[in-house]
């Protein structure tokens, strides 16, 4: 793998759309779980690859807003999954200093999983090395509104100017507002499709969809794919000359 920050290509943030967890059981003759708990595994491989790579910024989309829609046993499943991925990991991601945060609402969440997340970010709050994103109940539109929500409760206070509303003023409403928008995204399993994942923030991002199931995806696999970034010229929506 190259040496830290040995391309000035590398992208600054990647976000993932890990798809493919439910396939790779099913492949196995295993329930879809099973498919989940070798894609948390693989999420920590991923993690810890980001410095030598020179990703200063990951961002994984672990649980949708749409996703409580799955079966019962596998949206328990799933949130058991996160509780132990937070208790098992908390030291590692410390030791490595990784900063974790979390985006999505979490109104809906159990208020025990929700205690471990808000204990994990105050005890990684001092790192970092690598700054870990995780997505859980999150999605795009959900987000915005929760956003607009927010912003509309300040301008009917008066403590914003209707008219000095832009993007930027939107962009400090969101889950979002401390990270960098993300230079690439990521989707796993061959589908082509955003899901609703940082709408507003990938607006200007690279898009590459690998055919690999998210438990295939290995270290080696994300670094290929980041040097393929490395080679893309980026323009923003103006023209190079
Ligand atoms: C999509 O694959 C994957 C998910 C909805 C869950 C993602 C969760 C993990 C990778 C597990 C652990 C995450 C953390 C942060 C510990 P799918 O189940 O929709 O796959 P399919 O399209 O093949 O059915």
């Amino acid at each position: 793998m190259p040496a830290a920050d040995s391309s000035p290509q590398a992208p600054q943030h990647v976000a993932i759309i890990m798809d493919g967890n439910g396939r790779w059981a099913t492949a196995r003759g295993r329930p879809r779980l099973f498919g989940h708990q070798a894609g948390a595994r693989r999420v920590s491989e991923i993690v810890e690859a980001c410095p030598d790579l020179g990703v200063r910024y990951l961002t994984i989309f672990a649980f949708s807003t749409e996703n409580w829609k799955r079966t019962q046993a596998e949206v328990s499943g799933l949130m058991t999954l996160f509780r132990r991925y937070i208790i098992k990991e908390a030291q590692r991601l410390l030791n490595k200093r990784v900063r974790v945060r979390f985006i999505g609402d979490r109104d809906r969440l159990d208020p025990k999983l929700v205690k471990l997340m808000d204990e994990l970010e105050t005890l990684t709050a001092g790192n970092d090395h690598v700054n870990l994103t995780i997505a859980l109940n999150y999605g795009g539109r959900d987000e915005v509104t929760r956003a607009t929500r927010r912003l509309a409760h300040e301008v009917a206070a008066g403590r914003i100017d209707p008219d000095d509303v832009g993007a930027e003023t939107l962009s400090r409403f969101l889950d979002t507002h401390t990270l960098p928008d993300p230079d690439l995204v990521i989707r796993t399993s061959g589908e082509a499709r955003i899901s609703n994942f940082l709408l507003w923030q990938s607006a200007y991002a690279e898009y590459e969809f690998v055919d690999t199931l998210w438990p295939d995806f290995t270290a080696e696999k994300f670094a290929k794919v980041l040097s393929g970034y490395g080679k893309r010229e980026r323009r923003y929506g103006a023209v190079l000359g």
